[in-house]
């Protein structure tokens, strides 16, 4: 008898505990916690080369009308060797299953960023152009209007799945500005060409593919070694190397390449999780960033975690009635119900490593480690400095960076700005269009000015 009550009790309490482990109340609203999902392990090393080298995309461009049509890269920033070495790092020379030598597009056209001279891989690329997708610099657009008619039939049945995919995606993924990423958008204009069990291309969609376009930033890749779970709404769960991946089905012939593919993201995964932010560069108030610190730990720390020594990561979504950010985001693809449910059915739900999409009406609180190089900042990349994102209305309408010769304020923390009247295509950034509004996160906004001046110093440091 003692026993069993004894037993209920305990239950009780493990209940409690429980309860109050998965959600924590903010003002009433609960933030809620995202569980780990167990991940493949691999070799670092091996998931660098693959990523600056490997055939993950396996048909492109031939090399020989590549050679021909594109200006050699000059930089090399990733030492490679070979054919490598004379096409930008954000492309790899592959053999294609034909065995043509083909220039494929790689993870780093968004995934890395040039920074005061430097390539930062792992960094989100602010400066790629989906504003402008007929843009000359884009080898398959580039030479597929000029040259395609000249390829050989063996070249031509190389290049045609890129070809292919381009064309059914190209003109519906255009965003209004330069410098925000239109890659969700990819990914719900593909899926629909793909059969979920055998990925093959289907010409017909197979999904409604809603209207419009998505902003995003792009999140930089040391912060995923900490979380639970993938996408700024925190949607992707289970095993990250499915996702990892995803960027396949822009080419896949059919799921056994997919399964060879699979094979390589332990490794990659191993390499994104090795690498760590960048340190600030310049000099820091040392006196000003401890008071900062216990600002941050006052306000900001339930939701982002502590740094340095002994450092935790809560890995909480923030509902939206909270966060009040734009919601375009969570609500479109990453809510989209034909999506979801072609995802949860397909190929990449199922095996030894199934990966899974839960939505979730709001968004997760990001790590802020080398939080001083991400700008802009937010989701959808519409607040252009640290000043300004702890201090909502000082946070510009319109503004617009020197895109050609960017300078970044090592002070205010993020790129130098001009604040014209008017929007203009391509070049402002327009906060008053959907999906690109920069309100919400209004956390910064009730401390004093000496307290936000500390708190920026102490996020430097991160
Ligand atoms: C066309 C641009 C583009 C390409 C190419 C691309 N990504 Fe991404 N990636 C994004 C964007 C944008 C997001 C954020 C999307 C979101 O959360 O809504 C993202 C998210 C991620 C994340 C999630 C990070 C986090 O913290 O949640 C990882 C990891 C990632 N990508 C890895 C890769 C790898 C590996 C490749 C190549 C195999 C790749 N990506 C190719 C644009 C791209
Ligand atoms: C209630 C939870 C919560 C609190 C409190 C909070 N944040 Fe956030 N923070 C978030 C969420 C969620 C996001 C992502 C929002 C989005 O992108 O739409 C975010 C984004 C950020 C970003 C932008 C990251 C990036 O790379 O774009 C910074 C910087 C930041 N927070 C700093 C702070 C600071 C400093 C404080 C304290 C003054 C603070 N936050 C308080 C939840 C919180």
């Amino acid at each position: 008898m003692y026993k069993k009550q004894s037993l209920v009790i305990f239950f009780l309490i493990a209940l409690v505990l429980l309860s109050l482990a998965f959600t924590i109340e903010f003002a009433g609203d609960k933030l809620t916690y995202i569980p780990p999902s167990v991940q493949r392990t691999g070799d670092s090393a091996k998931g660098y080369n693959y990523l600056i080298t490997g055939n993950y995309l396996k048909s492109g461009v031939p090399y020989s009308y590549y050679k021909l049509l594109m200006p050699m890269d000059k930089h090399n920033y990733l030492n490679r060797e070979g054919k490598n070495a004379f096409v930008p790092y954000d492309f790899n020379v592959v053999l294609s299953p034909n065995k043509t030598e083909v220039v494929v597009p790689t993870c780093l056209q968004c995934h890395a960023q040039v920074f005061d001279g430097k390539l930062y891989v792992g960094l989100g690329n602010t400066f790629q152009d989906f504003s402008n997708i007929s843009h000359a610099n884009n080898p398959v657009t580039n030479i597929g209007a000029k040259a395609m008619h000249l390829f050989s039939p063996k070249q031509y049945k190389a290049a045609l799945p890129l070809f292919n995919s381009f064309d059914a995606v190209l003109s519906s993924m255009q965003t209004e500005v330069q410098g925000v990423n239109a890659a969700d958008r990819l990914a719900i204009l593909l899926v629909a060409h793909r059969n979920p069990q055998t990925l093959e291309w289907q010409k017909k969609p197979i999904l409604n593919i809603p209207s419009g376009v998505v902003p995003t930033d792009v999140p930089a890749w040391w912060l995923l070694k900490k979380k639970n779970a993938m996408f700024y709404n925190g949607f992707g769960r289970g095993d990250f190397g499915k996702f990892l991946m995803l960027s396949n089905i822009l080419t896949v012939k059919d799921s056994s390449e997919a399964r060879e593919v699979n094979s390589h993201f332990g490794d990659v995964l191993a390499f994104i999780k090795s690498i760590n932010p960048p340190k600030y560069p310049k000099p820091i108030d040392e006196n000003l960033a401890t008071d900062g610190k216990t600002v941050f730990t006052t306000n900001c720390s339930k939701c982002h975690g502590t740094y340095g020594a002994n450092s935790t990561y809560p890995n909480l979504l923030i509902p939206a009635s909270i966060i009040k950010t734009d919601s375009l985001l969570y609500l479109s693809n990453q809510q989209n119900p034909q999506f979801i449910e072609w995802f949860n059915k397909s190929w990449f739900a199922q095996g030894d490593n199934p990966a899974r999409l839960q939505p979730f009406n709001g968004y997760i609180a990001p790590p802020l480690d080398g939080v001083w190089i991400t700008a802009p900042y937010l989701h959808n990349g519409s607040v252009p400095t640290l000043e300004t994102l702890l201090n909502s209305k000082e946070r510009p309408k319109y503004w617009k960076r020197n895109l050609k010769k960017p300078v970044y304020d090592y002070e205010k923390v993020g790129w130098t700005y001009e604040t014209p009247n008017q929007p203009q295509r391509r070049t402002v950034y327009n906060t008053s269009l959907p999906g690109y509004s920069n309100s919400g996160h209004t956390f910064g906004d009730k401390l004093t000015e000496p307290e936000r001046k500390a708190v920026i110093e102490y996020l430097k440091t991160l």
